[in-house]
């Protein structure tokens, strides 16, 4: 591999969710979306279950999305009392500032080899390797999982049955600046404990 520990960490230090209010109208290419895509598939899988289902919409399907979501919020949240109009209309626009949004599905494994977490849990490696490549073609996005993410009504929209999960959606465009967020994280010796002997 010709890549350098020191390029690795720049990248995984650098990546930054980047949000749909800072994308252009331009449109990212298809070929990186299935680069992107090809390195989902590449995230560790225990048993080899490989859990992890994408939908991407683009194009046309991004009004799709927004209409689905905004209509599936209305009816739910109307039979419970929680309808919130300013809610509603962002998840009707929202899409349409993307030039693509993957739809993140965890298909459970038929045979239940893993325990259900550890398919959850590979699937954000999945999201994870999705990021840094976004990062590395200087492409804009982030995981979000607002809306009708856990909505039981949402699954079969992205293809997905009653014991899979839909975990989130990952937005992209083209950032209209180079200049990212600055990352904030507190320093990784609070989150140790080493055992030395
Ligand atoms: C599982 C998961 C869910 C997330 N959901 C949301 C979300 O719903 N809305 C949002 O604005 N950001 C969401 N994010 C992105 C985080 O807000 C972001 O990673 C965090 O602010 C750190 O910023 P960075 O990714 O630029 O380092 C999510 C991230 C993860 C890992």
């Amino acid at each position: 591999m010709s890549i350098t520990p020191e390029q690795i960490n720049k990248l995984i230090q650098n990546r930054r969710s980047l949000y749909p209010a800072v994308y252009s109208d331009e449109t990212v290419d298809d070929t990186i979306i299935e680069a992107i895509l090809e390195n989902a598939n590449w995230a560790p899988t225990h048993k080899l279950t490989q859990p992890w289902r994408f939908t991407v919409f683009s194009g046309e399907g991004l009004k799709k999305l927004a209409d689905f979501q905004a209509d599936l919020y209305r009816k739910v949240t109307e039979t419970d009392g929680s309808f919130d109009q300013k809610k509603y209309e962002k998840l009707q626009k929202k899409p349409l500032l993307c030039s693509h949004i993957i739809a993140i599905g965890m298909k459970r494994d038929s045979k239940e080899r893993v325990p259900e977490i550890e398919e959850v849990m590979a699937t954000a490696c999945a999201v994870q390797n999705m990021y840094l490549t976004a990062s590395a073609y200087g492409v804009g996005g982030y995981w979000g999982t607002g809306g009708i993410t856990y909505y039981e009504e949402a699954k079969s929209f992205f293809g997905l049955g009653s014991e899979d999960k839909l975990l989130g959606f990952f937005y992209l465009g083209v950032p209209r600046t180079d200049n990212r967020p600055e990352g904030r994280r507190d320093s990784i010796s609070e989150k140790i404990h080493w055992v030395r002997e």
